[in-house]
């Protein structure tokens, strides 16, 4: 059984409110908040780390999905895990050995998600379905909220029938909408990520673009 989860991105909220900002999605229903960490060399952007995790969760008790856009992956697990991330996911592309990343991310007691760029095959996940929670795929290239939407329905439909009856979330990040959510639900997707559609360029507590109802999306 799939339950859909909106996960809103907060690259796409207002850095000077960000307490604020994240207490009014998690009051319109957001299932999970998604946390942009770059680095500025895995991905041509720079925004935040651990310190950040560990401010925002004090505002609030929903589980706080944090994606790594950043390489090396290894030496940070530790603090993102003291921080209270509750899920950590590293990009298949961000160093060969990402087994041992994803035993390591497990091993710090936070549940272990891989990401995939545009570019990478559902394959390069095949033998790694039994230490992940979660598979994000890309549907942008990362680095910067509002960009155009890349059409991964294939790769999605691909993953669904690799994973099986395993519990394992398959979660879209990069250009929903009210158009591209439902075909990303109906190629067997179940977290959308959602940074532009939920804050879009303003604040969320100035009044919701989307109603009070962060589902509207
Ligand atoms: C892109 C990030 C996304 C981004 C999505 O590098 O990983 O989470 O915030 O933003 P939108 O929903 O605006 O495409
Ligand atoms: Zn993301």
């Amino acid at each position: 059984d799939r339950n859909l989860k909106i996960a809103p991105s907060i690259l796409a909220a207002d850095f000077a409110n960000f307490g604020a900002e994240i207490e009014a999605v998690e009051a319109q229903g957001a299932d999970w908040i998604h946390v942009d960490v770059m680095d500025g060399h895995f991905v041509p952007n720079l925004t935040f780390g651990p310190p950040l995790v560990k401010a925002i969760r004090k505002h609030i008790t929903t589980v706080m999905d944090v994606h790594l856009m950043i390489a090396p992956v290894d030496p940070y697990i530790d603090a993102f895990a003291d921080a209270g991330a509750d899920i950590l996911t590293a990009h298949v592309e961000a160093g060969p050995h990402i087994h041992r990343t994803l035993q390591a991310i497990r091993g710090a007691g936070m549940k272990a998600g891989v990401a995939l760029n545009p570019g990478t095959p559902a394959s390069a996940v095949e033998e790694i379905l039994d230490l992940v929670d979660l598979v994000c795929v890309m549907t942008v290239n990362p680095g910067f909220g509002g960009q155009k939407y890349i059409d991964m329905t294939g790769k999605v439909r691909k993953l669904r029938s690799m994973i099986g009856d395993r519990p394992v979330h398959i979660e879209i990040d990069g250009g929903m909408d009210p158009k591209t959510a439902p075909e990303m639900w109906a190629a067997g997707a179940d977290v959308l990520v959602a940074g532009s559609a939920v804050f879009r360029g303003g604040s969320v507590s100035d009044p919701a673009p989307y109603g009070d109802n962060i589902r509207a999306i």
